[in-house]
Formats: C-alpha cells, structure tokens, sequence
C-alpha cells in the first residue's frame, strides 16, 4: 500500500478543498460565478499572498491574479526578484462576485457575509499549506488573517499576527494602485514595493 493515503496527502487535500470551494453555497455568490479559483503554489511555502477574490478574468480562466491585479502582482514580483512558483498565491474570497449590467459583469467587493461564509476555506487551505508568513493585499485580506477590521492605509508595512501566530505583512491590494490616482501612480508604485520588500527575508 501507498505510505501516504489519498486523505492524508496534502495535495490531494488541496485538490478536494478546490473542488469543494466549487460546490459550495454557503452564501448565494457561488451560484453566479463561473467557478470557485482556488490557492495555488507549493505546500509550505515562505509567503501565501492573499487577495480578496477572483476577478473577471480570474474567473474564467479558473486561476488566481491572472487579470490586469495579477499582472501588476507580476511585475512587483519581478521588481524584488521573487519567483511567482515559489510562493502560494490566494484569496480570502474563492468566487466572483459581480453585477451585472449589459452583458458586462462588474466586479463587486464582497460583504461580510460573504468573506465569513468563505472564512473556513481560506482556513483549511492555509492549516494544509503551512506558509511561513502571510502578505495581506489589502483590507478583506487583512481583516480575515488578523480577525479584526484593518486599516490598510495606517498598518501598511507592519507585521501583524496572523493563524496561529504566523507573521501578516499588510499592505494594498493590486486594484487600489490601478485606480489611484495617475500623478501619484510612480511614488505609490515605489511605496508598494518598499512594503512587499519588507517580506524578502521569508524568501532568502
Ligand atoms: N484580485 C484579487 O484579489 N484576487 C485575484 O485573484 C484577482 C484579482
């Protein structure tokens, strides 16, 4: 017999909570959505990145920061040197939520309910994953690994406790620098990446 049961396996245990998220309707988002996307990334990694929920893009294609969040992700990844495969990348929120109007779907934050509906995967995922420390992109991300609303712009930069006492570097969620405002666009960009580099000694 296997030394590792399918049960047991981690990865197994990953694929079954992704299926899972898929099925669940533990608030009414899910059933609008074209699927659940699911974490992704090695088991015990340095960093799990949390966001807050798939997008449109997201959505679709079934995988996490694929969409114009996920390629500024990208590129701040490039900027500090960090490989996208070695970390875990997820949401607090595994479905979109969006209105529609026309035939476009426009993304919409998720409430409270939702992201405590949500709560107990992001939990199992992150209890299977063991990360050593977490990134909080933005504030649904932040709220649901400290368990306490978080003002994103004051705690910015800071190492809060997460899971377990697990370390949560906070800071702004991807979207917020592709809304801000064009002529601050280069020092918010700079300030950005002054946080995230504030992880780098998980990756070393
Ligand atoms: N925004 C998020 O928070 N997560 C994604 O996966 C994409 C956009």
């Amino acid at each position: 017999p296997p030394a590792v049961s399918p049960g047991q396996d981690p990865a197994h245990t990953l694929e079954e909570l992704a299926r899972a998220t898929d099925r669940c309707r533990d608030c009414p988002i899910g059933e609008h959505a074209t699927q659940s996307v699911f974490g992704e990334g090695p088991l015990h990694p340095a960093l799990m990145l949390v966001g807050e929920q798939p997008g449109d893009q997201e959505d679709l294609a079934g995988h996490p920061f694929v969409g114009p969040a996920g390629q500024l992700l990208d590129r701040a990844l490039e900027a500090l040197g960090w490989s996208r495969d070695a970390l875990y990348l997820t949401n607090a929120v595994k479905h979109f939520k969006f209105e529609l109007r026309g035939t476009r779907r426009i993304h919409k934050s998720p409430g409270q309910r939702e992201v405590l509906a949500c709560q107990q995967w992001l939990e199992r995922e992150i209890a299977v994953v063991r990360p050593r420390a977490f990134v909080a992109l933005g504030a649904t991300a932040a709220r649901a690994l400290v368990g306490r609303a978080v003002p994103v712009m004051t705690e910015r930069g800071q190492w809060l406790a997460g899971p377990e006492g697990v370390p949560v570097l906070v800071t702004l969620h991807p979207s917020a620098l592709l809304r801000g405002d064009p002529a601050e666009r280069e020092s918010q960009w700079q300030a950005w990446l002054t946080d995230l580099a504030l992880a780098s000694r998980y990756l070393s």
